[in-house]
């Protein structure tokens, strides 16, 4: 068994450079042999960054020419596909960052180049490694709740600036935010409740901010914001509060831009947007629990919020606490159980242990518990909350 893990990245962005890179390097049991990005500045800077002198562009010659026991997948969702299938019909581990797929088809795409390959294929649904998050599912092991019936969760995101400035806010590179941000949320449920079908799905959402009549601001003498922050008029002046500064030495500047085209600071009142910036979807599973997740990107928070409800009691807890509440049906007795964090953030503390997963994995050490099947359920029922969306109409599964 190899005590050393040789793991390749594709997609050097705030995934794949900012989060695994970096912790790829603080571990002793793998270390990164190569990197793969299109846009050749960051590709640069990651390597430099990184001290990886095997450097690609193309994700086919990678593969041909590395020796890799994985591959880290953190490319836009609508690449997942098409990366994961060449890595797995290269005989290579993968670990894809959630979601699986833009589509349901296109997730079966993944899992039958899986099946061919026999290869492990982990999915990165780092929330169920927030120590908080796997408290709540051994509560609900241990049927300290009884029989669930009823799961809600919430999530507030901050996150206009970064989803609507870049490719998150186009359906076509993500699927919509049901699958790019909602699969997290439907894969906890769907883990909490141990991979029930889910049957019905029905969703609201809209875009109720993010459009050219809500500028947060005046407009002086018909100067028109946008096209981007870096060039808009009122950004340089200070005046727009929702202005995202990119530079060249956070290799998202003009020198990126000007590679690929691919910016992220597109003016978030002004793009194409096919997304929503908030709504709630609902799913109804075959043993009949239901449940309901709402996710807002309007707002000055960060933050999860989850109720799970059975016939003996409920739990309620917030991700960026330490402390899960349950009071007990009948008596309204408060059990507070109190979760010790190493530290916290926007994921619960979990990236780092999910790297942990993969790599043990891939070293033989343990199995894999987040396969891509499990992906296809979340991303299933994100699919069909995007359709009910589309056609106002409950999607029977
Ligand atoms: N698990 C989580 O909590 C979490 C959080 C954020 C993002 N994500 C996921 O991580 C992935 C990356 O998101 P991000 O925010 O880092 O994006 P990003 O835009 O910051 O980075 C994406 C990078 O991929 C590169 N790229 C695009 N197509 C490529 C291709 N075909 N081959 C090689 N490189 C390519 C881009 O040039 C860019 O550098 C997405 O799938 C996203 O859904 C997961």
């Amino acid at each position: 068994m190899k005590n050393i893990a040789e793991i390749g990245i594709v997609g050097l962005g705030a995934r794949g450079a900012f989060c695994f890179g970096e912790l790829i390097q603080k571990r002793n049991d793998c270390r990164i042999a190569a990197v793969c990005d299109i846009n050749k500045v960051r590709l640069k800077h990651i390597a430099e960054k990184f001290n990886v002198s095997q450097t690609y562009t193309d994700l086919e010659q990678m593969l041909k020419k590395e020796k890799l026991d994985g591959l880290i997948i953190t490319t836009p969702d609508a690449e997942h596909e098409k990366c994961a299938v060449t890595a797995l019909n290269h005989g290579v581990n993968i670990l894809l960052d959630k979601p699986l797929a833009t589509s349901r088809q296109g997730g079966l795409n993944i899992i039958e180049a899986a099946e061919k390959s026999g290869r492990i294929a982990m999915m990165g649904f780092n929330l169920r490694h927030a120590p908080l998050l796997k408290k709540l599912k051994e509560i609900v092991d241990e049927g300290v709740l009884g029989r669930i019936i009823l799961i809600e969760n919430r999530e507030f995101y901050d996150g206009g600036r970064t989803y609507m400035s870049r490719w998150n806010g186009r359906k076509s590179y993500s699927g919509g935010l049901w699958n790019h941000k909602g699969s997290h949320d439907f894969d906890i449920f769907n883990w909490l409740l141990n991979f029930p079908a889910p049957k019905k799905v029905s969703a609201f959402s809209g875009m109720s901010v993010f459009t050219p009549d809500n500028f947060p601001f005046e407009l002086e003498n018909g100067i028109q914001p946008g096209p981007c922050c870096s060039k808009c008029y009122y950004c340089q002046k200070g005046i727009c509060r929702d202005s995202f500064p990119v530079t060249d030495e956070n290799m998202w500047g003009e020198e990126a831009v000007a590679d690929d085209g691919y910016r992220k600071d597109s003016c978030m009142y002004m793009s194409d947007l096919s997304v929503h910036d908030n709504g709630i979807a609902m799913v109804e599973y075959e043993n009949g629990v239901r449940a309901s997740h709402l996710e807002c990107f309007v707002c000055g928070m960060s933050d999860r919020f989850y109720t799970v409800t059975g016939n003996r009691g409920l739990a309620t807890l917030r991700l960026s606490g330490n402390t899960i509440e349950v009071i007990k049906r009948w008596t309204w007795e408060k059990i507070t159980y109190e979760v010790s964090l190493s530290h916290n953030d926007l994921h619960g503390g979990a990236d780092p242990i999910l790297l942990e997963a993969f790599v043990e994995t891939i070293l033989g050490k343990r199995e894999n518990k987040a396969t891509l099947e499990q992906g296809l359920i979340a991303t299933t029922i994100a699919e069909a909350a995007e359709l009910s969306k589309e056609e106002n109409r409950t999607i029977l599964l």
